[in-house]
């Protein structure tokens, strides 16, 4: 399990751009499943056929945040603008990288104060001294997201991009494992999540699912002097009840809380007071989805590093696991 975590995390992929990853989880999933298809948003859809009791639609999202390159000055320095939910003060003398591999530092204006610190004032530095020799390796709409790295220490992952690589390795480990689903189930790894729910739109909208559930990561209120937030990284996975894009379905909700209590599974409930995840697409499509999302509890998101607990992994895998074999869903 920690091996596709490990293999997908080490992908390119911003939004827009998942191509890379589309066909590292394609490696892994084929030949577990009944079909398998891209559609035209970059969705990568995974058919698993079941008894047929209902349709049921998972979500994570493949794609990850990053910059995207605006203009090229006749000194070789680069600005750009945000893919997703960048902050300026995170990304400041950090290493990005570019599908061909090209790296490059984030340089910054000179501020008088700390509170100036806007994208505008940071610049990328790939190491060339004119524009002429950045335009024979880069062109405007190029894209770079943070430099790769994924370390493994006691019982943490400390890695970039486990948002939402991890949801996306915990969908394709259970397809791998899992031999007769009580439903027909729809495994299906997002595109343009970060941008705004894009591909769980139209991927929700061309199934049609009874339910749904997205695999995503949250935030914790662990750390000094946090924002109050009742999750914590190694209590095991999370059950969400809202956040900014979504209120979970009750009888999702409580389907997963109760399994969670049968099976001896830690869990604990989440309220996310900013952000939003594919339920928020979803459950908007048709005359409305029952949705809900299955958390994976997670520091520092949406930097280049990310931590995540292995219990807490686990507990979702195996709550994930309970969750899509189970018969209570056709109360739902
Ligand atoms: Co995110
Ligand atoms: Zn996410």
């Amino acid at each position: 399990m920690l091996e596709l975590l490990e293999k997908f995390t080490a992908g390119f992929g911003p939004a827009g751009e998942e191509m890379i990853i589309t066909e590292l989880i394609k490696d892994e999933i084929t030949g577990y499943c009944d079909e398998i298809k891209t559609d035209k948003l970059g969705n990568l859809i995974a058919y698993k056929k079941g008894k047929g009791n209902k349709k049921i639609m998972l979500a994570a999202h493949m794609d990850e945040i990053g910059i995207m390159i605006t203009h090229i000055d006749e000194e070789g320095f680069l600005r750009f603008t945000p893919i997703g939910g960048v902050n300026p003060r995170i990304l400041r003398h950090q290493k990005m990288v570019f599908a061909d591999g090209t790296l490059g530092t984030i340089g910054v204006e000179k501020l008088d104060d700390i509170k100036d610190l806007k994208l505008e004032k940071l610049f990328l530095d790939i190491g060339q001294d004119s524009k002429d020799k950045v335009e024979k390796q880069i062109s405007i709409g190029d894209t770079a997201v943070y430099q790769k790295n994924y370390y493994h220490t006691g019982d943490r992952i400390i890695a970039n991009s486990l948002d939402d690589r991890a949801g996306c390795a915990l969908l394709a480990g259970l397809l791998q494992e899992i031999k007769e689903p009580a439903h027909d189930l729809y495994f299906v790894f997002t595109s343009q999540e970060e941008v705004g729910t894009r591909g769980a739109t139209t991927a929700a909208f061309g199934i049609s699912p009874d339910l749904a559930l997205a695999v995503d990561v949250t935030d914790t209120g662990d750390t000094p002097e946090a924002r109050t937030m009742d999750v914590k990284l190694g209590a095991g996975a999370a059950i969400k009840i809202m956040d900014r894009g979504s209120i979970s379905h009750p009888g999702i909700r409580k389907t997963l809380e109760e399994l969670a209590q049968k099976n001896d599974i830690s869990y604990q409930h989440e309220v996310l007071e900013f952000g939003a995840t594919d339920a928020r697409a979803i459950q908007l499509s048709k005359e409305g989805v029952p949705s809900g999302t299955l958390s994976i509890p997670c520091r520092y998101i949406h930097s280049p590093a990310e931590m995540i607990d292995v219990n807490d992994y686990k507990s979702c895998a195996q709550l994930l696991e309970r969750f899509v074999t189970s018969e209570l869903l056709d109360e739902i």
